[in-house]
C-alpha cells in the first residue's frame, strides 16, 4: 500500500510527554495503591457545586454548546471588574487550546518566540507546530527566568515571549519589579504571554500584576486554568484576559464549540464554590510547606515554590534513578527532563497522608541507596 504524504515539519514537532497514568503504573508494577504527584491535579477532587452544574446541564449533551460561553465570559469580566467586558475574554479547551490558538495566531511568515528554559514545554511544541523560531533563554542560576537574556534574544521578527509565573517546573514568580523593568523594554510589537495556570497558589506579594497592563491596552496576553486550583483538569476549560482587540483578533483562530457547556457551565459553578476553594488552597498551601521542610530535613535542595508542586534537585544516585524507585513503591512523580531541567523531580502537592506516605518513602529510599541525611 502506497504510503500518504507526511508534513516533515510536522515530523519535526516533539510530542508533549504527559505524566504517567495511574492505571499505567498499576499495570506495569502489579500495585494496588498508587499516589499520583505528578500532573498538579487538585488534591481534593472537585467542586460538588461544579459537579451538579456539570450533572444537570448533561440533560443538554445531544445539543451544541450554546449558553456556556458567554455567561463564563461575562461571569469572569464581573469577578475581574477593572472596567473588563466579556470581549476581553477569550474561553478555550483547557490553557493549551488558548496557547494554540494565541501561537497560531502570531507566529506566521518566520517569526520566532522567545521563551525560557526550563518553562512549560508546550511553548516549543506550539511554536515548532506552527514554522517559527524558538529562541530559548536557560534560567539564571538561581532558577529564575533571565529577562534581560530574554529582552536580548527579541528582533523586529520576534512575536511572542511567553513568560510563566509561577512557573512550571520551578514554581518561582516573576516580582513586580522584574515585571515593570520588563515592560519598559519590551518592543511594542511583541506579545507578553502571562501563563498564570498556578496564579491561584501565589503567596508572595512581591508577584507580579499584570492585568493592570492588559488595562492599558498594552500587548499583554494573561492565561488561566481551571484545571488546577478549580479541580477540573478532566473537563478542560481554560481563559485568557487581553485588550479586546487581541481577544477578537485571537478569536479566529478559535474551532467551533471548542468546549463544551457541560465543562463551561461547571467552571462558572465552582468560582462560587468559597467552600471548596478555600479547602483547595488551604490543602496545598498547607503540603507545600509541609514538603519544604521535609526536603530540607532531608538535605534535599528544593526551589522555594509558589504554585501546588516543588521541585527537587536529585541527589547522587541522578532523577532517572529516583523517580524509577519511587514509581516501584507506588509514587509517581516527574522526572525534570522533558521540561528542560537535567536532574531533578517534580512532586505535586497531594493530601497531607499522600504527602506524609511519599515522604517517607522517599526517606526510605535515600537510606536503601546510601544517600540518606
Ligand atoms: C504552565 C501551564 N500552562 C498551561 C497548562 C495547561 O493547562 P490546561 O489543563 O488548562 O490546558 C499547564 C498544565 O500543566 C501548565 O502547567
Amino acid at each position: 500500500m502506497t504510503k500518504p504524504r507526511f508534513n516533515p515539519d510536522l515530523l519535526t514537532v516533539p510530542l508533549y510527554v504527559a505524566g504517567r497514568s495511574i492505571q499505567e503504573i498499576r499495570e506495569k508494577y502489579g500495585l494496588e495503591k498508587i499516589v499520583k504527584l505528578t500532573s498538579n491535579e487538585s488534591p481534593v477532587g472537585s467542586s460538588p457545586l461544579a459537579i451538579q452544574a456539570a450533572l444537570e446541564m448533561m440533560a443538554e449533551a445531544h445539543r451544541y454548546p450554546g449558553v456556556g460561553d458567554a455567561s463564563l465570559r461575562r461571569k469572569l469580566a464581573e469577578r475581574f471588574g477593572r472596567g473588563f467586558t466579556e470581549n476581553n475574554f477569550l474561553i478555550g479547551n483547557g490553557a493549551t487550546d488558548l496557547l494554540r490558538m494565541i501561537t497560531q495566531a502570531f507566529t506566521f511568515d518566520g517569526g520566532n518566540n522567545v521563551m525560557a528554559d526550563a518553562t512549560f514545554p508546550m511553548y516549543h511544541i506550539l511554536t515548532t507546530t506552527f514554522g517559527g523560531e524558538c529562541r530559548v533563554v536557560p534560567l539564571d542560576g538561581n532558577h529564575r527566568f533571565n529577562l534581560d537574556a530574554m529582552l536580548a534574544a527579541m528582533d523586529d521578527d520576534t512575536r511572542i515571549v511567553f513568560l510563566c509565573t509561577p512557573n512550571n517546573p520551578t514554581g518561582l514568580v516573576v516580582t513586580q519589579d522584574e515585571f515593570d523593568r520588563f515592560m519598559k523594554r519590551v518592543p511594542e510589537h511583541v506579545i507578553v504571554l502571562m501563563d498564570e495556570s498556578y496564579y491561584d497558589y501565589v503567596t508572595d506579594s512581591s508577584h507580579a500584576e499584570s492585568l493592570g497592563y492588559v488595562e492599558q491596552g498594552r500587548n499583554v496576553i494573561v492565561l488561566r486554568s481551571f484545571s488546577k486550583a478549580s479541580g477540573l483538569a478532566n473537563l478542560r476549560v481554560g481563559y485568557m484576559i487581553a485588550p479586546a482587540e487581541l481577544a477578537e483578533y485571537v478569536r479566529h483562530a478559535l474551532l467551533p464549540f471548542n468546549t463544551s457547556d457541560i465543562a463551561m457551565c461547571a467552571a462558572a459553578a465552582s468560582m462560587d464554590d468559597d467552600e471548596y476553594n478555600e479547602l483547595q488552597r488551604n490543602t496545598v498551601l498547607k503540603g507545600r510547606d509541609y514538603f519544604e521542610s521535609s526536603f530540607a530535613d532531608l538535605d534535599l535542595q528544593a526551589i522555594p515554590s509558589q504554585a501546588n508542586f516543588v521541585a527537587v534537585i536529585a541527589p547522587p544516585l541522578g532523577a532517572a534513578r529516583l523517580t524509577e524507585l519511587l514509581l516501584q513503591r507506588g509514587f509517581i512523580v516527574r522526572e525534570l527532563t522533558t521540561f528542560g531541567m537535567k536532574n531533578a523531580i517534580r512532586v505535586s502537592v497531594g493530601t497531607m497522608e499522600e504527602n506524609t506516605a511519599f515522604i517517607k518513602t522517599l526517606k526510605h529510599v535515600l537510606e536503601t541507596e546510601g544517600v540518606a541525611a
